[in-house]
């Protein structure tokens, strides 16, 4: 059946134009004028842009963390992403020392298979470099199409690699075309910093944040991009939250250097202030690294604007309240990491960045879409609105006001960190692969509908390194 979208207005990271979109066989078909003789199905889309589907390039779903797993599942987290606007979710799929690669992406499909309703794939997580693990990446590259590995330089004892896992990671990734991720903090510092506290009876959930400076973050973020410009390789810096880091990435750009960087929208509307909320309410903002003081913000959009961050990813890792984030009670490193956030990144990027004058239109779609389908190789499959690109399309009203809360949600957690943030800005309908996943604000999709996206790598290690990303 072909569909015909028709009088919306088309914006990409590049253009803004009034045009009609057909599509057939979950692909964009057609772009062009009076195309209505070719459709079964006509929808007016007068007033409405038609966006590309969001890419989130960063979702923990159905994760184990401190003692319990993530409230949203590949079900519940996609389809609240879905009414949110995103059509595309890259989740972290977590190893085990000693244990074979492909056991825990097995694992992983395992957790998504019939339950998501929009596409998604891996970054697979390394914490050890040895013979088994280099004998296995070529072929995790090449046949299940995971093409970014994520180190962690913090939770130590738990994720935490060190600089020498991190390098040879950086010289793998190298060699094969990889791209790879860090979440830059420096473990053992915090792991000082947060014993110390403890010790001295400060136990409550801002300390979670004053355990975490924006130093331990801009070192690593540092040390990161130091060592990507010496393997000669490539580099994500994932949740960058301080002008302190962002400064590292722009730095290390400056060079030269294949440095990238991500921030969440939880970074750029909440603040250091939320952690010291009363009655341990503090804790439902404890994420790694942690929220900053108010003027960071600023620093961030500037950051966005100026090119020294390219995506944003929302960093989904929700706990309740109740039950799940109250274990760190009596001892705030005990707070599960995370907040629910998959549903609203698009609507707060429009409505703050775009509604606000921070940034303009086009900027919206390359931060929260096309850069992050760029830099994971599924681009222009996803990330745009082009003939043969996917049919993953927001319909959106650019003029709906809303209020974020938790009784509205579809996130399956019992709160919502941007709990009365008011917003102007709503997708209405949302088709992935040219099926509607969202008609009219109703979930009308399938669990298990979203297909596993085997990505490209970040450049063909036959080819002299694209530069088209600069
Ligand atoms: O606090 C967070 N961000 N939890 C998820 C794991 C991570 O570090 O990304
Ligand atoms: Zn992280
Ligand atoms: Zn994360």
């Amino acid at each position: 059946m072909k569909k015909l979208i028709k009088n919306g207005t088309i914006v990409t990271a590049a253009d803004e134009y009034k045009a009609d979109v057909l599509i057939e066989n979950g692909k964009v078909s057609a772009i062009g004028h009076d195309l209505t003789k070719h459709a079964d199905e006509v929808m007016d889309a007068a007033g409405l842009y038609l966006f590309p589907g969001g890419v989130d390039p960063h979702t923990h779903l159905d994760m184990p963390f401190g003692g319990t797993v993530t409230a949203d599942d590949y079900e519940t987290g996609t389809i609240a992403a879905a009414y949110g606007g995103t059509t595309t979710v890259l989740d972290f799929c977590l190893t085990n020392k000693g244990e074979p690669l492909k056991d825990a992406i097995k694992e992983w499909h395992e957790k998504a298979k019939g339950k998501a309703v929009i596409d998604y794939g891996f970054h697979l997580m390394i914490s050890e470099v040895n013979q088994e693990v280099l004998n296995e990446l070529p072929s995790i590259i090449d046949e299940e199409g995971i093409t970014s590995f994520k180190v962690f330089m913090a939770y130590k004892n738990v994720f935490q690699a060190d600089d020498g896992v991190l390098f040879q990671t950086l010289l793998t990734a190298k060699e094969h075309g990889a791209l790879v991720m860090v979440h830059a903090e420096n473990g053992d510092v915090i792991d000082y910093l947060v014993n110390k506290a403890l010790k001295e009876g400060n136990t409550d959930p801002i300390y979670h944040a004053l355990t975490r400076p924006p130093e331990v973050e801009a070192e690593a973020t540092g040390r990161a991009a130091h060592l990507t410009g010496l393997a000669e390789s490539q580099l994500y810096v994932v949740h960058v939250t301080c002008s302190d880091a962002a400064e590292k990435i722009a730095e290390a750009r400056r060079k030269g250097y294949q440095v990238w960087g991500e921030t969440c929208q939880q970074y750029l509307v909440l603040d250091q202030n939320d952690l010291a909320k009363p009655h341990f309410e503090g804790a439902k903002y404890a994420c790694s690294p942690p929220l900053r003081e108010s003027r960071h913000q600023e620093e961030l959009w500037k950051a966005l604007k100026m090119g020294h961050l390219h995506t944003i990813g929302s960093d989904q890792c929700s706990f309740n309240f109740k039950g799940q984030k109250e274990l760190g009670k009596g001892d705030f490193s005990k707070i599960p990491n995370g907040m629910p956030t998959i549903e609203d990144r698009f609507s707060i990027i429009f409505s703050e960045g775009v509604k606000k004058g921070r940034i303009t239109i086009n900027e919206f779609v390359d931060l929260v879409s096309t850069r992050a389908a760029k830099l994971f190789g599924m681009f222009p499959e996803k990330g745009t609105i082009a003939v043969g690109s996917d049919a993953d399309i927001v319909i959106f009203d650019p003029n709906i006001e809303r209020t974020i809360s938790a009784d509205t949600h579809h996130m399956n957690v019992d709160y919502n960190p941007f709990e009365g943030l008011k917003i102007t800005g709503e997708p209405v309908s949302v088709l992935s692969r040219g099926e509607f996943v969202i008609r009219d604000k109703k979930f009308v999709g399938k669990p298990g509908s979203g297909q596993y996206l085997k990505r490209q790598r970040y450049y063909s290690p036959l080819k002299i390194k694209e530069t088209i990303f600069r």
